[in-house]
């Protein structure tokens, strides 16, 4: 997609489609109602168009423009505009012009700051993004998006290629969460990491299971030993060429290709969303191509655990009990609650390689969902302030997250009788047991856990969004990255 700024006064720029925001409640006309003869007052006295967020209006031939067509999109109350409004915004055009195969789009900006330029090319970019690779429907190119223009201030190409990158590291992410647990195996999913490291110069190493038995991952082994498909400790190292600090971050994400449950199998309603079990790791991924270009001071490592979780005679049993690479013992109550059996072999080999701090991102538990729902993401952590800077971060991205609690009580609801941690606590309070038996591993080192499992995949397609997977915590991981010594 051809991506550009252009600072060509808006009346005299001959575009396919130029699209203009107008708001709910705007103080006075249209800055192109005169140069449209009225077209905008006649519009919403006809109440055809109110402003309200996504809505769209075309006009052909517009008599005072060069352009073919004039589309208004609604972007909602002035008050409630911002950036994640404006993503959003951008893209619902972008979405609904696409349809009717208008694919070169012009967006009339003229005085948009730095980070409004930004986030109207990320709202093209992702809204563009369609889960069809395996469609073979010979047409589905055309209606891609072609170009995608900015009319607005010259200089401002940094912003323009941060949204892009930014953007085209998501999408990444989402193709990757999108491929079936056939295509993309543990080893796969190595393989596209190595090639985007190579592509974007990033050094990754890939730990086989030779390797993890040598160190005594026993605790991701155990999950892995089920399946034919061998499993991978993918590594990506990004090392700044001057560091600003001497903190090392760690971005871990949980790299399940496939969850059948294990033993403790689940039910078949539903199974085939567990291809997205790799969400998090995948969200790593794309968050380092972006690392790789945008090339922040500070050191980071990703970890991304990848495995298959299956049933077979080789499989995991309940009651089975595993050494991981810290050493602790791990009684195993529940094959399903495989994500933070590999998580934690992660987190210790982080330790290992020096790492400072810790981020995850994991579809850990179907108890997040029930808490918080589709929206936001469960934020969990031993260090508050820590927390803050990623709390922070997301704000900025408009990825919606919540502290929730992670007290030592609730350690409690942490007990064996024959090993020193089950996998799993007691019927309450799921996600943060989860999380709980994480902190067990992170030497109190400042980490977060960022409980994925209710926002990485959308079952509706959004005005601005296809369905399926949302490619969330990109964007948070990234700007925790650039802005790490100003959060
Ligand atoms: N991958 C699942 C969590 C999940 C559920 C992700 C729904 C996305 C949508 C995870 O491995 C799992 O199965 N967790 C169990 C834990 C339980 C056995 C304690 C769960 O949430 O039911
Ligand atoms: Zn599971
Ligand atoms: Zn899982």
């Amino acid at each position: 997609m051809d991506i550009r700024l252009d600072a060509t006064p808006i009346e005299q720029y001959a575009a396919e489609v130029l699209v203009t925001l107008a708001f709910e409640n705007e103080n006075g006309p249209h800055s192109l109602n005169t140069a449209t003869s009225g077209w905008f007052d006649e519009l919403r006295e006809s109440k055809e168009f109110t402003g309200k967020p996504f809505e769209i209006a075309i006009l052909h031939r517009p008599s005072g423009l060069k352009a073919k067509r004039l589309a208004v999109v609604g972007a909602g109350k002035t008050e409630k505009f911002n950036l994640t409004e404006l993503r959003k915004v951008v893209g619902a055009a972008v979405r609904a012009l696409k349809a009717k195969s208008l694919t070169n789009i012009t967006l009339a900006l003229v005085n948009a700051t730095p980070e409004q330029i930004s986030v109207a090319v990320e709202g093209a970019i992702l809204a563009d993004y369609e889960p069809d690779r395996l469609k073979t429907d010979a047409k589905k190119d055309e209606k891609r998006l072609a170009s995608f223009c900015i009319l607005g201030p010259a200089t401002v190409q940094v912003a323009l290629d941060r949204g892009r990158i930014l953007a085209e590291a998501q999408n990444f992410t989402r193709s990757l969460v999108n491929e079936p647990a056939n295509l993309l195996t543990p080893l796969k999913l190595a393989a596209e990491a190595e090639k985007m490291a190579a592509t974007y110069r990033l050094d990754c190493e890939i730990l086989d299971r030779e390797r993890m038995t040598q160190l005594g991952m026993g605790s991701l082994l155990g999950v892995s030993q089920g399946s034919a498909e061998p499993p991978a400790l993918i590594i990506l190292r990004y090392k700044p060429a001057a560091a600003a600090t001497t903190d090392h971050l760690a971005l871990i994400g949980k790299g399940v290709t496939f969850d059948t449950g294990g033993v403790s199998i689940k039910p078949s309603d539903g199974m085939e969303k567990m291809k997205y079990d790799m969400a998090g790791g995948a969200a790593v991924i794309g968050a380092m191509q972006a690392i790789a270009q945008l090339k922040p001071n500070v050191t980071v490592t990703a970890l991304i655990p990848a495995v298959e979780n299956m049933v077979s005679s080789r499989a995991q049993r309940p009651g089975d009990i595993v050494t991981s690479l810290a050493g602790k013992t791990i009684e195993v109550l529940n094959t399903d609650a495989e994500g933070r059996l590999i998580l934690v072999d992660a987190i210790t080999y982080a330790l290992r390689l020096g790492c400072t701090h810790m981020v995850d991102a994991a579809t850990l538990t179907g108890a997040i969902a029930v808490a918080l729902g589709h929206i936001h993401v469960g934020a969990f952590t031993n260090n508050d302030p820590f927390l803050g800077k990623v709390m922070a971060a997301a704000k900025q991205e408009g990825e919606r997250m919540w502290h929730m609690p992670l007290d030592d009580d609730y350690k409690d609801y942490l007990k064996s009788a024959f090993a020193d941690l089950p996998n799993i606590g007691g019927r309450y309070g799921g996600a943060v047991t989860a999380a709980m038996f994480l902190k067990e591993f992170t030497e109190d080192k400042p980490w977060v856990h960022l409980d994925i499992a209710g926002t990485a995949w959308l079952d509706d397609v959004k005005p601005f969004l296809s369905k399926g997977p949302s490619g969330i915590a990109v964007r948070t991981f990234v700007r925790l990255v650039t802005d790490w010594s100003v959060l």
